[in-house]
Parts: C-alpha cells; sequence; structure tokens
C-alpha cells in the first residue's frame, strides 16, 4: 500500500511539473473544488510577508501560482498599488476573487488565469513572486523561466520566491536544487529561514548587473 501511495504522489508531482496545461488545469481544480487546499486558505503572519513589504515599495507584484488569493488579501493594503495574481485553476481563482471583494481589494487586485511557464503581460512588477509554487516547474526549466520573468522586473524590482526546503531536518531535492540555481546565476539580497518541522525558506534576489567592459 505504502508503495503504491508513493507511485501515486511521483505521478502526481510528475504530471504537475511536466504534464500539458491542460491536463495540469484539470487536475488541480479537482484538488480545490474537493477541498484539498482548503488549509491554505489563512496564512495570516506568515514569514513572507516582511519581505514583501519591503520590496513592494508600495508598488506591484506578479503573484505566480497565487491559489486562493491568500497574499491578496492578507499582505497589507499599504504594502501595494498594484497586484497580478496568475493560477492555473479557475477554481483558486474563483475564491481568490471572492476573497478580494470580501476585503474591499477588486481596485487595486486583478487575477489571470494561466500557466506560469509561458505567462504574458505588458506590465512590469517591484516583485515577481513564486510562493509556494515554484515546485511546479521543471527543474531545467528554472533558468529560462526566471529570465523570462527578469524581462518584467522594474529597474530595482527582485523576485522573491518562498519554499519548503526541508522536512524534518531533512532537506528536499528538487527545493534546495532550485535554490541552488538561483544562487548560481542571481544576485541574492536576502535568504530567510524559518524553522520548524517544515523550514520555509524566503530568497530574494535579481538578475545580475553586467559587469561593464574595460
Ligand atoms: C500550494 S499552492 C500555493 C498558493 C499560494 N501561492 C499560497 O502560497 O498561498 C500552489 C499553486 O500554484 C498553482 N500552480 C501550479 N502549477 C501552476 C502553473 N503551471 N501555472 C500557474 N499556476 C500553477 C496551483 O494551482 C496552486 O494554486
Amino acid at each position: 500500500m505504502y508503495i503504491v501511495t508513493r507511485a501515486l504522489t511521483f505521478i502526481r508531482g510528475f504530471v504537475m511539473s511536466y504534464g500539458p496545461s491542460s491536463i495540469k488545469r484539470r487536475l488541480w481544480d479537482k484538488e480545490f473544488s474537493g477541498g484539498k487546499w482548503n488549509f491554505i486558505d489563512n496564512t495570516v503572519g506568515d514569514c513572507v510577508y516582511p519581505h514583501l513589504e519591503k520590496y513592494a515599495r508600495n508598488g506591484s507584484i506578479l503573484d505566480l501560482g497565487c491559489g486562493p488569493g491568500n497574499t491578496a488579501t492578507e499582505l497589507s493594503d499599504a504594502a501595494y498599488r498594484n497586484y497580478i495574481g496568475v493560477d492555473i485553476s479557475e477554481e483558486a481563482l474563483g475564491k481568490a476573487a471572492k476573497r478580494t471583494e470580501a476585503t474591499g481589494r477588486t481596485h487595486k487586485n486583478r487575477f489571470a488565469q494561466g500557466d506560469f511557464l509561458n505567462y504574458q503581460t505588458a506590465d512590469q512588477f517591484d516583485v515577481v513572486l513564486f510562493r509556494e509554487s515554484m515546485y511546479h516547474v521543471p527543474l531545467g526549466k528554472i533558468k529560462p523561466v526566471l529570465k523570462h520573468y527578469s524581462e518584467y522586473l522594474k529597474d530595482g524590482g527582485v523576485f522573491i520566491v518562498r519554499m519548503y526546503l526541508a522536512m524534518n531536518g531533512k532537506n528536499k531535492f528538487r527545493p534546495t536544487k532550485m535554490v541552488q540555481i538561483i544562487e548560481n546565476n542571481f544576485d541574492v539580497l536576502e535568504k530567510g529561514e524559518y524553522g520548524g518541522k517544515r523550514a520555509a525558506t524566503v530568497i530574494v534576489f535579481r538578475p545580475k548587473v553586467a559587469k561593464a567592459s574595460r
């Protein structure tokens, strides 16, 4: 039974990273409508918020894999002026829209359904956020995806990534590798590590500045 559960978890994870957008969308919609993700609905006081408040500069945020609208409704209203949340799941976005209305933020929060592996927008942002969503970017696509979103950063803009890197003191392979790719290819400004049974890491970084040739 244990082996079957492990195999199914692996297949689910594989499809959610490497599958076609239409299948990923169906899987996420099923999980959100079935209540599997209800437990993330209240994340007030999360460790990512102080980092977001510092770098949003009362400006704009692109939230990739925004889910049911936690950042859009829990982040201090004074911390940002404009927000776009992108998610593959219509179910999650439906929740995010309802919560946005309930918190009176419809004038500043917008949402779009799409796959963050190829989402495009004409806007530029102070922060591009992957909060508990980078797990679903294939390892080989971390660099090209971040390069793509670098084009959407304003001058001085940053990426913020929040992920659980360890469980019960043991490092998780893919998230740890993702952070290594980030550290090897970008300028890291902050790395906050928040302990506990599941250890969360928040990493703030931006594209390397090209050195002027002499
Ligand atoms: C664990 S939830 C995190 C939600 C939210 N960021 C938070 O921290 O509360 C991961 C989210 O990423 C979204 N997601 C996964 N793969 C995606 C993809 N390829 N494109 C857009 N959204 C995706 C899922 O639908 C889900 O809402």
